[in-house]
């Protein structure tokens, strides 16, 4: 049936139906249907071909809440951000979160959602790293693949992006990665190859950036051999927005779908996509078999969407049932990073709440990664609707203070690229000594919460401020400290981040730190459900924080010459997160997969049994505390010394426990594929001979039980 509609098309309507309509709503185009979709297809009135609708993205769909002339709202579950979804390490959650996005794309018209993101963490300063899942490429792939999964159950695709090795945001639709085949593979495309092979996504889009000095959406090697030769991909290849430079070269190298098309309305530089096309096969540099082949890649996908089945969507999915999957996603992946016995507060604690925070608490990033839900319940609200007792004269001083200070021009919430708000950082210490002293005396904790907000088109700074405390955060710190434990008070620290900040330096001074994330529009009740331990944390970190920005090891970030970086070197190779801090004896200020909890977890009884390819590891975990929770066990591989260099260790499997009570236990059992423990020796897979440690922990430092087992013979495989 593809075959016969596409020999009924035209060249013209080929090439138009590979390319977007033109960014909707801007540079004169027509809005799109569903108002604030990052892009649309053409129709093909004569042969019934309809326009599909695609819009982003990881943390919520994000379209216009309103429209012109239209009563009504169009509001969208703000979920949390990536990071805190991995945090979660939890499969089901990801997969309901992303039924729960899936229902809402569909529900509002949408064909297409442009999300899971799942670039690497290569460095904690890329601006979108929020978006992202993590440094390692076994829990982004997992991740992602539920996702995907959930996405897509409800008769709309996902859409992995960005294919690939694109982590960074300066100059990123420029910049050249240059990186090896074996931590490209090992690193930055393993996490889309497990998505690939688990759950079957309608699409990818490739990258902005160069790869090896090709744009990864004219790199036939990227998206045609890698992706669909080796992987097995059969969906299409969309591009990201205005990606490249040669619409020709898109077509030639496996980008199936060009957007958002009429790239001539940002860049004079640039030509309509469609006439370049056709004028393309008219002089035989493009053959009509390969633009056939991108027709039919793409219609293969569509012919199962909404919108060619003539879906009747509602506009009203249920926005109720999605903020509790929101919530319960958030409440899994709040990390509790330290806790010197005062979590959970019990209720009866009155509590001062410092840091303006409170109120403007970031439920989220910027850019395409931003949403639009019908509200965000901020941390001191949150705290006020479940009860906690709050000390309301600071709370109030706080209110009438961030009103003030946005009221001054200089720190006026601005409109951003995206048209999103963008507000100047306020001073934090503004509070006397005696206030603080007041407050010190009639209050038993003090929580203070720090915030930070990055998104698209912009890399965080190693700065005071930003991935450093700014001057007046820290003398704030430092005196509420000082002063609520000269009363004997406590202090928590509230985390309200994107990605990692310093906290080496300043940890000492807090008896208790919760990195909540940006937890989408429940952010509020997650953070107060978790201070009273009505929430028991079972987050871990995806990501190391490390002690000082000094010890990163992509230390070429984000490239070179530093003022206009052109080509980034990724010289630590294979070395990324905790694959360098375990291998090179450096300690970081929480390893990756750290998380403590309101219980303890006891793990035993490991075995290990060969079957076939692969050897499964079985374990027992026991709460062994006073209070229901669960655990996030990890099992981590470590080779043993041969040809290749190895990292000390690498995760290989995990497993979240149900919500175990006290003293129940959980028998887990986790597989690990030979396959998936060989690495890339440049031209195959090899697994080498010799003895291998299963080491089983409840942190990647933090390893409770250690098996062995030996591969006698070498194994290679094609990739
Ligand atoms: C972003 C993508 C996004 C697209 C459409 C691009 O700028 O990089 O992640 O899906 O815009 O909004």
């Amino acid at each position: 049936m593809i075959d016969e509609i596409i020999s009924m098309m035209d060249l013209e309507e080929k090439a138009r139906f590979i390319v977007g309509v033109g960014l909707p709503g801007w540079f004169g185009n027509p809005h799109s249907r569903v108002e604030g979709a990052a892009g649309e297809t053409h129709p093909i009135e004569r042969l019934g071909i309809p326009s599909v609708v695609l819009a982003d993205g990881p943390a919520g769909l994000r379209i216009n809440p309103i429209r012109e002339g239209d009563e009504r709202r169009y509001h969208a579950t703000a979920f949390p951000v990536a990071v805190m979804l991995a945090s979660t390490w939890n499969r089901d959650i990801l997969e309901a979160v992303g039924r729960a996005m899936g229902e809402e794309a569909r529900e509002y018209g949408v064909d297409i959602l442009l999300a899971p993101a799942m670039n690497i963490h290569r460095n904690p300063l890329c601006g979108r790293n929020f978006e992202y899942y993590s440094e390692d490429p076994l829990l982004t792939g997992e991740m992602a693949a539920s996702f995907v999964r959930g996405v897509q159950s409800q008769g709309v695709g996902a859409c992995l992006k960005h294919f690939a090795a694109n982590n960074q945001e300066t100059n990123r639709m420029l910049i050249d990665t240059i990186v090896s085949e074996r931590a490209l593979r090992e690193i930055y495309l393993k996490g889309f190859e497990i998505a690939v092979r688990k759950s079957k996504p309608w699409v990818v889009m490739s990258a902005y950036n160069r790869l090896r000095g090709v744009y990864c959406s004219q790199n036939e090697w990227l998206l045609t051999q890698v992706l669909r030769r080796e992987w097995g991909f059969d969906g299409f290849v969309v591009s990201d927005w205005y990606a490249g430079d040669d619409p020709v070269e898109q077509v030639k190298a496996g980008n199936d779908l060009i957007m958002p098309g009429k790239a001539y309305q940002i860049s004079s530089k640039r030509r309509d996509e469609v006439e370049e096309i056709v004028e393309a096969v008219r002089s035989g540099r493009l053959s009509v078999e390969i633009l056939d082949r991108n027709v039919r890649n793409i219609l293969r996908v569509l012919v199962n969407s909404p919108s060619f089945r003539g879906y009747k969507y509602s506009n009203m999915p249920n926005l109720d049932e999605h903020a509790r999957i929101a919530y319960d996603a958030g409440a899994e992946g709040v990390i509790l990073l330290k806790n010197d016995g005062i979590l959970p507060l019990s209720l009866d604690r009155r509590i001062a709440v410092f840091g303006t925070g409170q109120i403007e608490t970031i439920k989220g990033g910027t850019g395409s990664g931003d949403t639009h839900p019908r509200y965000v319940i901020s941390i001191i609200d949150g705290m006020r609707e479940r009860g906690l007792r709050i000390d309301e004269e600071l709370a109030d001083t706080y209110r009438r203070y961030v009103d003030a200070m946005r009221g001054m021009d200089e720190y006026r919430v601005r409109t951003g690229l995206f048209g999103e708000p963008r507000a100047p950082s306020l001073p934090q210490d503004f509070l006397s000594e005696d206030e603080l002293d007041r407050f010190a005396k009639k209050n038993d904790v003090a929580v203070l919460v720090i915030s930070r907000i990055s998104g698209e088109g912009y890399d965080r700074k190693p700065e005071k401020g930003d991935f450093y405390l700014s001057d007046d955060e820290r003398s704030l710190l430092e005196k509420v400290s000082r002063i609520f434990h000269s009363y004997g008070g406590k202090v928590v620290a509230v985390l309200n981040i994107g990605s990692p900040i310093e906290v080496a330096s300043w940890r000492d001074l807090v008896d208790g730190i919760l990195l909540v994330w940006q937890a989408g529009q429940e952010t509020g009740r997650i953070v107060a459900d978790t201070l009273i331990g009505v929430v028991n944390p079972s987050g871990k970190l995806p990501v190391t924080f490390p002690r000082s920005y000094d010890d990163v090891p992509s230390w070429s970030f984000p490239g070179e010459p530093r003022d206009n970086p052109l080509r980034v070197v990724y010289e630590e190779d294979i070395y990324v997160g905790y694959r360098y801090y375990d291998t090179f004896g450096v300690d970081p200020a929480y390893e990756f997969g750290f998380g403590l909890s309101y219980t303890t977890f006891e793990y035993r009884s490991l075995e290990l049994e060969r079957i076939g390819e692969s050897v499964r590891v079985r374990f027992e975990i026991e709460n062994t505390g006073g209070i229901p929770g669960k655990e996030v066990a990890q099992v981590y591989v470590k080779a043993p010394k041969g040809r290749i260099d190895k990292p000390f260790q690498e995760l290989k499997g995990f497993h979240k426990t149900r919500l175990l009570k006290p003293g129940e236990v959980e028998r887990v059992e986790v597989e690990l594929d030979f396959r998936s423990l060989a690495s890339f020796d440049g031209e195959k897979w090899l697994l080498e001979k010799g003895e291998y440690e299963v080491r089983v922990g409840s942190s990647s430092r933090d390893i409770r039980l250690i098996g062995r087992f030996t591969i006698e013979e070498e194994r290679r495989y094609d990739p």
